[in-house]
């Protein structure tokens, strides 16, 4: 088994500031020798090329590469993405958004606005026939496209704070689920974040809301009367943000919801 190799790439990673240090040596490791990460006692030895490989896959991790550009894959809600430069890491955390949406509409129009991946988009067509994708940045697109094209959701290179974008379907949506850029500007991220994600995927101005703001009025806008709406925030918003659609009057039963760490992270509402 090549557990001295990836103990020795765990020190290097727990010693370049890497969290999961043991659990992306481990992933690594399994991906250079494709195998899955629970059979990897099960392996006798590191063949020389792969190990080679393996060493400059680590390099680079602890250079701070995110380990889903190493690997070219991220996991969603038991979809397998592509990913890398360009496009948003989906997290464990806005899966909980998806299950949301999901639990409350099974039928209908589903819209997933600022799409990266298409992560949430592809969730919501398990269930949801007809899923509207709206992304801006071209470069993003590219990775929507390659991750949808074997399915008929409708990919829309659109700026969703623009009024105009499906606007066909004003008044008829029957769920609309975001994870729009929030982080505010002066937050101090990951290098992981910070020199991976996007900045169009991440910030949102000062405050964190310049993109919330009028996406919140183009969703209202979109939704029937009793549609849902479902908005992932960043943790200093928990309170912030379920004012702004308050003091909209457009909504009801509008309700803050914890991630996995027990942080404010998404705002969930009834259209009215
Ligand atoms: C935080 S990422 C979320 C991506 C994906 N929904 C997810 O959860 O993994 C935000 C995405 O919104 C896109 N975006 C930012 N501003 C936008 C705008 N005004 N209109 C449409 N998309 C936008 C970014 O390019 C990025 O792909």
């Amino acid at each position: 088994m090549p557990g001295r190799v990836i103990a020795e790439a765990t020190s290097r990673l727990r010693a370049a500031g890497v969290g999961s240090a043991r659990v992306d040596a481990e992933l690594l490791a399994a991906f250079v020798l494709d195998v899955p990460r629970g059979r990897l006692p099960l392996v006798d030895t590191f063949p020389p090329l792969l190990k080679d490989r393996y060493e400059a896959l680590i390099a680079r991790r602890a250079q701070r590469v995110p380990l889903q550009h190493l690997t070219g894959r991220a996991h969603f809600a038991g979809f397998d993405l592509a990913v890398g430069p360009g496009v948003f890491v989906p997290r464990p955390e806005t899966e909980l958004l998806a299950a949301w949406g999901l639990s409350k509409v099974q039928s209908g129009i589903g819209v997933d606005l600022c799409s990266g991946s298409g992560a949430i988009a592809l969730a919501l067509r398990t269930r949801i026939s007809t899923v509207y994708a709206v992304e801006q940045s071209p470069e993003a697109l590219d990775w929507l496209q390659l991750n949808t094209r074997d399915t008929d959701i409708t990919v829309v290179h659109a700026d969703v704070t623009d009024p105009s974008t499906l606007a066909g379907l004003d008044g008829t949506v029957d769920l609309v689920l975001t994870n729009p850029p929030y982080v505010p500007t002066t937050a101090v991220l990951e290098p992981e974040v910070a020199d991976h994600d996007p900045h169009l995927a991440l910030f949102g101005g000062e405050d964190g809301l310049s993109v919330i703001r009028p996406l919140v009025v183009r969703a209202a806008a979109l939704l029937r009367k009793g549609g849902y709406f479902g908005m992932e925030h960043d943790d200093s918003h928990g309170e912030s943000v379920p004012a702004l659609l308050r003091d909209s009057g457009d909504w009801a039963d509008i309700t803050d919801h914890l991630d996995l760490a027990g942080r404010p992270r998404f705002v969930t509402a009834v259209r009215v």
